[in-house]
């Protein structure tokens, strides 16, 4: 570890000790239960707040405390000792890994990398005019192989035909980025008892996890790219996921430094309780259709600016205001007209967000770099002072997750517009994870709304009826 990566090690553990100083790491006696035995009674406000929808080992969030767990681990030691390969391991099998089989964990994410196919396809759509989250939905969508565990049941499929959408090749620019090394040549198809085993695998579902932990990097990066005017960039095997990623999206192998600070934000991103977007996952997952589909359908809910699109909002919001003494009179002007502050405030968290924790300093750190992120960080350092004085002390409104991940991805150059897809390519393991034990007990998804519309209209034909004027 070189002084560098030394520093930003020491930061993470200064704000952990304060951290614990500062939050008690008590659990919540009435959601940390051990085993419901259904039906529950629980009080359910709008937006299903309080309901509970099903029983998890796979992380536990203690928004009063501002504490956050991953299959029992604490996420500050997580953050502070492990990388995103061993934690989305973690979350997918409810266990740290061995030796051996991390090892075998990150062969398979590192095989997976490599997305010829799925490439080949997204390329012939206009990416470079796409919104990045709809371009990384449809890179998504085209992972999905011929056969998942919804198309094994459809009679009389031909094995022999059934291949991996990515078992081709694709010009990809190859180290070190030159295109006369672009690669054509078709790989053979297996045999039949290789085929049937893997039809197997990918019916059982965790071969497709892997596939998406794997894919959704590879397929984010090549957006930015093809967004600058680049080719993709084949990914490098000898690279950890983290900097595997940012050399595909730069071109350029990260420092360690860099691949530590891509380190910690996947892994901080990676699981967080039956958030919006790991709720559409699953109630699509809950119609036992299949995990490329629920996984299409979390990156479409993790666009939203009220959840993992709030990163951009941050950064233009601070743009906007332009400099710290401009900070008061825009945020009264805010309060006034009743807008929302981007990156403040959680229906979960009633304190501040302990990944915000970890966020903060390392933003600090990172933008003391140059004069434009500084100011940057000053803004959001004023603005965070003004909200939690006021909103922070009437409603319990802190910062969150989003409020310092983009400063920290701007200090390290990366645009704007590939901040939520980033979180996506960090969440896909949260994802994976609770959808694949929800379907080991799964019921669809099915609430009722109560209808407060009327009843006995009398139909009337169309030429009866009469335009209302505006
Ligand atoms: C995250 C969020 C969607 C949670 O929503 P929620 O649980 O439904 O909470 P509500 O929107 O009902 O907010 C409760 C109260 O706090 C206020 N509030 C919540 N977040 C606020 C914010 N960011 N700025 C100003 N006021 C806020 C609401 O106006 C509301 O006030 P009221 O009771 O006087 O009407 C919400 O806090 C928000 O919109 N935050 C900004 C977007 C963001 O950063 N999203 C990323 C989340 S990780």
């Amino acid at each position: 570890m070189n002084e560098e990566t030394k520093k930003i090690t020491e930061l993470i553990r200064k704000a952990v000790e304060k951290a614990r100083k500062e939050t008690s790491s008590e659990p919540e006696p009435g959601l940390t239960k051990k085993k419901l035995d259904w039906p529950i009674e629980c009080t359910v406000g709008p937006g299903l707040e309080g309901a509970i929808a099903c029983e998890s080992s796979i992380g536990y969030v203690n928004g009063s405390k501002g504490w956050l767990i991953y299959s029992g681990y604490d996420i500050f030691d997580l953050s502070i000792n492990s990388t995103y390969e061993e934690v989305s391991y973690l979350l997918l099998y409810g266990r740290l890994p061995t030796k051996k089989e991390l090892k075998a964990y990150k062969d398979q994410l590192i095989k997976f990398r490599d997305l010829p196919l799925t490439m080949r396809t997204l390329m012939g759509f206009p990416v470079e005019d796409m919104n990045p989250m709809a371009a990384l939905r449809l890179g998504t969508e085209f992972l999905r192989q011929k056969v998942s565990h919804r198309d094994r049941n459809i009679n009389n499929a031909d094995i022999l035909n059934i291949i991996g959408s990515d078992e081709d090749s694709i010009p990809m620019e190859t180290l070190p980025c030159g295109e006369e090394h672009a690669i054509y040549e078709p790989k053979l198809k297996k045999d039949k008892l290789i085929m049937e085993k893997y039809i197997l695998d990918e019916a059982i579902g965790y071969r497709a996890c892997h596939r998406l932990i794997a894919g959704l990097p590879t397929i984010a990066a090549a957006i930015s790219r093809i967004r600058e005017g680049k080719l993709p960039i084949a990914p490098h095997p000898s690279l950890s996921h983290a900097a595997n990623f940012l050399y595909m999206m730069n071109g350029v192998q990260p420092t360690e430094e860099e691949e530590r600070i891509m380190d910690i934000n996947l892994i901080l991103h990676a699981d967080h309780g039956m958030n919006a977007s790991t709720f559409a996952s699953m109630v699509v997952a809950s119609t036992l259709s299949d995990i490329y589909f629920s996984i299409g359908a979390g990156i479409g809910a993790l666009n939203g600016t009220l959840h993992g699109g709030a990163n951009e909002r941050v950064l233009q919001m601070l743009e906007k205001i332009g400099h710290p003494d401009k900070v008061e009179k825009w945020y009264k002007e805010a309060v006034q007209k009743k807008e929302k502050i981007m990156g403040f405030g959680h229906r979960v968290y009633k304190s501040l967000d302990p990944r915000a924790r970890i966020l903060a300093p390392l933003a600090k750190h990172l933008c003391s770099r140059n004069s434009q992120s500084r100011q940057l960080f000053q803004i959001a350092d004023k603005l965070e002072k003004v909200v939690v004085s006021t909103l922070g002390k009437e409603k319990k409104i802190f910062p969150n997750v989003d409020y310092y991940s983009g400063l920290v991805y701007k200090a390290m150059g990366i645009r704007t517009e590939m901040f939520t897809p980033i979180f996506a390519v960090s969440r896909v393991a949260g994802w994976t994870a609770r959808v694949m034990e929800y379907l080991q007990h799964n019921r669809i998804f099915r609430p009722r709304a109560m209808y407060i519309g009327d009843f006995n209209k009398k139909y009337k034909p169309i030429s009866t009826r009469k335009e209302s004027c505006k």
